[in-house]
């Protein structure tokens, strides 16, 4: 009788102490997905990270590959919307010559397409 008490009070306690750990593991499991939202901070992002304008065109691909090693589209978005070709050939040409951006004289009148159509006035 004594013995039976005894064990039914350990299985209490074992009972309890599972118990208390299943709920602190839930605690620690529950909690980051909890306090995601209250520490979650909204930030603009570093102008560096702005993507050229998708394009059909060769000079897309040749923006990505060429331009891209140093700076994102944000110097493109910035340029004014009326800008000719004119405009943009010097744009490009500055780049080749004064950056030494590794661009043929082909490729660069590609760039020039894409970004008089995309950026300036030969927009549609
Ligand atoms: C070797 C590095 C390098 C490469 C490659 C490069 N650029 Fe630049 N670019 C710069 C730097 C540095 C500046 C900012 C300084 C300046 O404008 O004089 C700049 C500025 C610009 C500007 C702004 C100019 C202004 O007057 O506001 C445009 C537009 C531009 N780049 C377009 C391009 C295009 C298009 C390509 C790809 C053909 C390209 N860049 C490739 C380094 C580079």
């Amino acid at each position: 009788m004594q013995h039976q008490t005894m064990s039914k009070k350990n299985n209490n306690h074992f009972a309890t102490s599972t118990l208390l750990k299943a709920a602190l593991s839930s605690v620690l499991l529950i909690a980051p997905t909890v306090s995601l939202p209250l520490f979650a901070k909204t930030f603009d992002q570093p102008a560096d990270t702005v993507q050229w304008r998708p394009s059909e065109l060769e000079g897309y691909s040749l923006a990505l590959q060429k331009c891209t090693t140093c700076h994102s589209a944000h110097y493109a978005e910035y340029q004014p919307p009326t800008a000719g070709s004119g405009y943009w050939r010097a744009q490009v040409l500055r780049m080749k010559n004064v950056f030494k951006a590794p661009i043929t004289d082909e490729q660069a009148q590609s760039v020039v397409d894409y970004l008089s159509q995309n950026y300036g006035s030969a927009r549609k």
